[in-house]
Order: C-alpha cells, then sequence, then structure tokens
C-alpha cells in the first residue's frame, strides 16, 4: 500500500546533516519511505495520496536518553534545593537516586506502567516516535527485570519505538554499601547476563561519577558488555571531570552523555569513535548548573551533538523534547538547526539506529511528522505546549 505524501516541506536531514526540500512530497510503500524529493520531480506511482497542506515535515522525533519508568517523585528535594541544599548533599543524606529506589522497588509492575505511560504520553504528543529508556532505579537482579519489562511492555503498547537500555550501574544500591567493587562485580558476573539472555537489553549504560562510579569500575562494566555483544553509552563529565567519555569513545560508545566538564581532549576522542555527544538541558537547568558544555570544541572536531529530556524525577522532570530543544537553543547557543538535528538524525546515532531512523531518506522508516508551522525554527522557539501536527509512523497516521 503506497501513500503520496504532498503540499509540504521536508527538514530531511539528508547528507548528515540539517537539510531541507522546499515543496516536496514522499512517497511511502508500507512502513517504509520509497521516494523523497521535489514534488514536481515525483515519480507515478498508484498511491493514496494526502495533502499535507503546506506543512513542515521532520523525521519523527526521537528522544534518546530519558528515565521515564520510576516510582514516587522528588519534588520534595526540588524544594530543598531551592533552599540551597545541594543535589550531592541530597545524595549523601540517603535522598536522591536512592529515594527513587525505594518507590520503584515498592512499586508493582502495573503501577510503574501507569505512571510512566502518562509521562510517555506527553513526549509522544511532542512528535516523539523514538524513545530510549533505561532502567537504574532497581538496583537488583529482580527490580532491574520489573524496569525492563515494563520498557518493553510500553514499547509493545504505545505507538512508539523502544529502546531498552540497562542502568544497573547508576547508584549503588543500600544492601552494598561501601561495596562499590562487589556491586559493579553482580552487575557483571549475575545481572547483567542473565538481563542480556532474557532479551531485555538493547544497550548498557554507567553512572561515572565521583559520587557514582569510577572509570575502573566503568571499564569492567564495559568490558562484559562487549562480551555480550551490547553497545555502551555513559552518564559522563556532568558534575566532575574522571574522562568517562574518552573511556566511553576507546569502547565505541554509541555515546557520552551530559558532558558539562568534559575536555577539549576527550571531544577528539570522541569524534575519532563516532560517540555521539549527548547533552541533556534540562537537566543543566533544573541543577542550576552554570558549567556549559564545551560547545567550540564539540564542533570543531566535528562530534555529533544529540539533545534529550533525560526524563527522570530528580534532575529533569521534563515532559517536552521541543522544550529541550528550546533550551538548548537558549542556555548552550545551539542553532534551531543543530537542535533540530539533535533530536532526529544525532539521537538515532546516539541509539545505533541511524541506518533506518533519523532522516528522510528512501529505505528508512516512514515515521515522521508534518507541523503546521512557518518555519522549522518554530518547532525550538515555542516553549514546549502543543503543537497542531500529524505523526506518521511505520507508514500510517497515528493518534495519541
Ligand atoms: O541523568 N546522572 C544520573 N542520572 C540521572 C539523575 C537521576 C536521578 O537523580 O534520579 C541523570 O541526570
Ligand atoms: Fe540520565
Amino acid at each position: 500500500m503506497k501513500t503520496l505524501w504532498h503540499n509540504c516541506h521536508a527538514a530531511s536531514m539528508v547528507g548528515g546533516r540539517y537539510s531541507i526540500i522546499e515543496n516536496a512530497a514522499i512517497l511511502t510503500d508500507g512502513p517504509l519511505i520509497e521516494w523523497i524529493g521535489a514534488a514536481h520531480a515525483a515519480p507515478p506511482a498508484d498511491a493514496t495520496q494526502v495533502d499535507l497542506g503546506g506543512a513542515w515535515v521532520t523525521p519523527g522525533l526521537i528522544d534518546c536518553h530519558t528515565h521515564t519508568v520510576f516510582g514516587g517523585n522528588r519534588s520534595g528535594e526540588f524544594e530543598q534545593r531551592l533552599q540551597g541544599v545541594s543535589y550531592a548533599e541530597i545524595a549523601a543524606a540517603g535522598g536522591g537516586i536512592a529515594s527513587t529506589v525505594r518507590a520503584t522497588r515498592a512499586a508493582t509492575a502495573d503501577e510503574l506502567f501507569a505512571s510512566a505511560r502518562r509521562r510517555l504520553v506527553s513526549l509522544l504528543r511532542d512528535g516523539v516516535t523514538t524513545v530510549e529508556m533505561k532502567s537504574g532505579y532497581g538496583l537488583d537482579l529482580a527490580n532491574e527485570r520489573k524496569l525492563l519489562q515494563v520498557i518493553r511492555r510500553l514499547g509493545e503498547e504505545l505507538p512508539v519505538t523502544v529502546r531498552a537500555t540497562c542502568l544497573a550501574a547508576h547508584a549503588l544500591p543500600p544492601e552494598y554499601a561501601g561495596q562499590a567493587d562487589a556491586y559493579i562485580d553482580h552487575i557483571c558476573t549475575q545481572m547483567l547476563p542473565a538481563l542480556a539472555e532474557e532479551g531485555l537489553v538493547d544497550a548498557v549504560d554507567a553512572f561515572c561519577e565521583y559520587l557514582a562510579f569510577s572509570p575502573e569500575q566503568v571499564e569492567r562494566l564495559f568490558k562484559v558488555a562487549q562480551g555480550l555483544d551490547l553497545p555502551v553509552k555513559l552518564h559522563a563529565e556532568q558534575l566532575s571531570s574522571l574522562h568517562g567519555s574518552t573511556l566511553a569513545a576507546r569502547y565505541h560508545a554509541l555515546s557520552a552523555d551530559h558532558l558539562e566538564f568534559m575536555t577539549e581532549d576527550d571531544a577528539q576522542a570522541m569524534a575519532a569513535a563516532g560517540t555521539v555527544a549527548v547533552l541533556l538541558p534540562g537537566a543543566f537547568y533544573f541543577l542550576r548548573e552554570t558549567q556549559l558544555p564545551p560547545m567550540e570544541a564539540l564542533r570543531k572536531h566535528g562530534v555529533q551533538i544529540a539533545i534529550a529530556s533525560d526524563l527522570n524525577p530528580g534532575t529533569s522532570p521534563a515532559l517536552s523534547l521541543r522544550l529541550m530543544m528550546n533550551m538548548a537553543c537558549t542556555l548552550f547557543r545551539m542553532t534551531p538547526e543543530e537542535a533540530l538535528a539533535g533530536v532526529t538524525l544525532h539521537a538515532a546515532t546516539a541509539l545505533g539506529m541511524q541506518a533506518s531512523h533519523g532522516s528522510l531518506e528512501a529505505g528508512k522508516h516512514a515515521d515522521f511528522v508534518a507541523w503546521d508551522i512557518d518555519r522549522p525554527a518554530d518547532l525550538a522557539y515555542w516553549l514546549g505546549g502543543e503543537l497542531n501536527k500529524r505523526v506518521v509512523r511505520h507508514g500510517a497516521l497515528v493518534s495519541i
């Protein structure tokens, strides 16, 4: 079944960068794009015609870093931080990630599914068609499994393509207090092999930070991931510089994420390895950070830059990826074109999905959004909110 989507313009992202086709048409065949180009050159085809009314078509947005599934919330800690208590101080006092772990362990899979579903629907209403979600609030085999199973179920029950990342090395669970090496061993020998065997893991992530895990501990985990044929990602240089991003590059990580404290050498290593820099302006904003990621070094060395919501209860309760595009522009001085490439093309690469997603090209998935906007920059201009649009996934209109 073919469809010709016409009377539109396309921000196609063809050629590995922001690029546009004015007066475009897109021919889809079932779930795939068969052809895209200038409307006057459209090939003759027996196709259903859909008039997009002059809309701008972008690839479906990709949120490549989220912690959507968790129990409880941490608005109380938000209030504490507004009184001047720091994120690190809250974590040291047993709050922070540990408090979400307690709430997540206490919640049933159905409860976690219901609350995550509501958050995910907000992201989808913003034009997201692919989302990555991490475990990391279970921190033992049964609870990490529970989270990863909920993540899989969200992908089955909602019109979105889901990638599941195992972030068992997010924080030290209370059972392993003072024994970080033993917990890493437990992940490496028990948790990860079991979860991978059950088909619940698409990638492996860790939190490399002075208040979480050291580069040496992360490297042990990466070696095991490599042995299981799983790609790796890393939360790195968010609060301090440990050169986790260089370590990630050595393991050909899909991405290193946060990166406010990275150095130019780190950027060079990431560029050489093709590791994407995932910037998370929501966490930067919400923690009222002042250290900006080194945009000039990233650009100079040609590191691909993605933008994501980091949706999580502690540092980025962000329910709009377009709001993150706006923040990437206002806070990190990215251009609206860079921000759009950051939630499409480069976000796809950050998930290892660049062959099938992230741009509008023949042979790729027909996942796109037709926005009723005047210019692509409008997507980064409005501060969240819902824009008029039509969302197409696997070649068919979806309603959320
Ligand atoms: O990406 N950096 C570590 N993980 C999350 C925060 C998680 C939390 O505070 O619950 C992040 O910012
Ligand atoms: Fe995160």
